[in-house]
């Protein structure tokens, strides 16, 4: 078992890894820099529903409802691929996986582009749901499995800086063709790009070493780690050996029997909350927001959305060198504390509107997406791969990737219903309400683990919650 690597060692990390061949550190950033790829797919494919819907309002005539489907339909997909990305990467192989993935990419962002019709419409973007649920499942599971045993924690927050890049230039891209009145077609069919790139760049990297040795080529695995982390080869066979020999007969069941069941509830609870506390309200509604806040344009709300997507990346990547530095749980509980003012804010300036509340609400939207990007976004991701015992990682962190898109689905399919029936202030009130629980939730149940290796995280929960 070996530590993980914390962020702020980083660098430090890669050259002492990499020993002498700065080459070397410099191929592992590329290799996970073509695997975040699916990262930047995943924002960027449903970041961009936010900036075409309101050209989609106008062209498909949609209601709250069918608005809602428009918007919820990637989710569904999502749902089912992150279902089945663990199974279906361990029978093809995490590169294949990705490989067919690129193609889903392309081939729905290309069908979507020309979706004649709603329903049509809605089943492309299922397929790319798809694609954006097998690789948030698979993408990281690649990334951990090429990165040297130190390098790991920090690229796995990488991908997560992927998934924020991708729905702020999905923002911009939105803004450009709606300002070059091109509508919504073309913010779908760009995304074809990344994917066809994911798909070659993919074609050109090697499969990962646990995935070789989980089908016996050994060989292969053991000239793969050559590559990767020559230095630690050996001690890698051993622990990829030990951790399949633990994880053969792995079960949900054993949550349950060995006093893991906190483990599992945490986990799945901070997934469900990431979305409770209603971040997807922002990411895909925001220029609906923005036009109940007086914006009169499309590109005038879509200009803010923006704003909004840059800061989400920003922050993200300033909670990459935090989390190591101050810990995961002063960033997390001060991030919900932050997100739960922001979202009375919201409810208040409804509530004192109509008038000319757009840069109140821009102001609040941005101090509430800062909350979020500091702590519960990359938190969540960051802690679905470490609060899990080794031997349960794979189902746990499958269980709380699909909780996590389960929970998105239904906020994003009940927003605009919920404004539609209870009005605005208390819609945003009713997730500050979620943001207490959250808090409650968090603070009891969500460990430390800064500092702390896997072994730790598991006796903490066997031992009672105590370190
Ligand atoms: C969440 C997504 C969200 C994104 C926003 C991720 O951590 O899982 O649902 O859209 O953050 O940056």
């Amino acid at each position: 078992m070996t530590m993980r690597t914390t962020p702020n060692n980083f660098h430090d990390a890669v050259n002492r890894q990499a020993g002498s061949s700065p080459k070397r550190s410099l191929a592992i950033y590329g290799i996970s820099a073509i695997a975040a790829l699916g990262g930047l797919l995943f924002g960027y494919d449903t970041g961009v529903i936010s900036g075409a819907e309101l050209f989609l309002q106008h062209d498909f005539a949609l209601t709250s409802f069918t608005e809602e489907l428009a918007v919820s339909a990637v989710l569904v997909g999502a749902i089912i691929g992150a279902a089945v990305g663990g199974k279906m990467s361990d029978a093809l192989g995490r590169r294949m996986t990705l490989i067919i993935m690129g193609s889903v990419f392309a081939a729905g962002a290309i069908l979507t582009a020309f979706a004649p019709t709603l329903w049509l419409f809605i089943l492309f973007r299922i397929i790319v749901g798809l694609g954006i649920g097998v690789s948030s499942f698979v993408a990281p599971m690649y990334i951990a499995e090429i990165a040297p045993p130190r390098l790991r924690g920090g690229l796995v927050t990488f991908n997560q800086l992927a998934v924020t890049a991708g729905i702020a230039v999905s923002y911009w891209i939105d803004l450009a063709f709606a300002n070059a009145g091109m509508g919504w077609r073309p913010m779908f069919g760009v995304a074809a790009i990344p994917g066809v790139a994911l798909l070659i760049g993919m074609l050109f990297l090697s499969e990962t070493p646990r995935w070789l040795a989980s089908k016996n080529q050994w060989d292969k695995a053991s000239t793969a780690l050559n590559f990767l982390a020559p230095s630690e080869r050996e001690q890698e066979l051993r622990s990829i050996r030990e951790a399949l020999r633990n994880e053969q007969h792995a079960s949900l069941s054993e949550f349950f029997r060995s006093g893991l069941t906190l483990a599992l509830i945490a986990g799945i609870g901070l997934a469900l909350f990431q979305q409770f506390i209603g971040i997807n309200t922002v990411i895909y509604y925001a220029p609906t927001i923005f036009g109940y806040a007086g914006f009169r344009s499309a590109s005038g709300a879509i200009l803010a959305t923006s704003v909004v997507g840059v800061v989400n990346f920003l922050t993200t990547l300033l909670a990459v060198f935090l989390l190591d530095r101050v810990g995961r749980r002063p960033l997390l509980l001060g991030g919900i504390v932050g997100m739960f003012i922001t979202l009375i804010g919201m409810g208040v300036i409804f509530l004192i509107g109509p008038g000319n509340i757009g840069v109140l609400v821009l102001i609040c939207l941005i101090l509430y997406i800062v909350s979020f990007a500091i702590g519960m976004g990359p938190v969540f991701w960051l802690m679905s791969s470490e609060i899990f015992p080794t031997r349960l990682r794979a189902i746990g962190g499958s269980l709380s990737t699909i909780a996590n898109w389960a929970g998105n689905l239904l906020i994003s399919i009940t927003f605009l219903s919920l404004i539609g029936t209870l009005g605005k202030p208390l819609t945003f009130w009713l997730y500050a309400l979620l943001a207490v629980a959250a808090f409650v939730f968090c603070w009891f149940l969500i460990p430390e683990t800064k500092g702390r290796n896997l072994e730790q995280v598991e006796g903490f929960w066997k031992n009672k919650r105590h370190w």
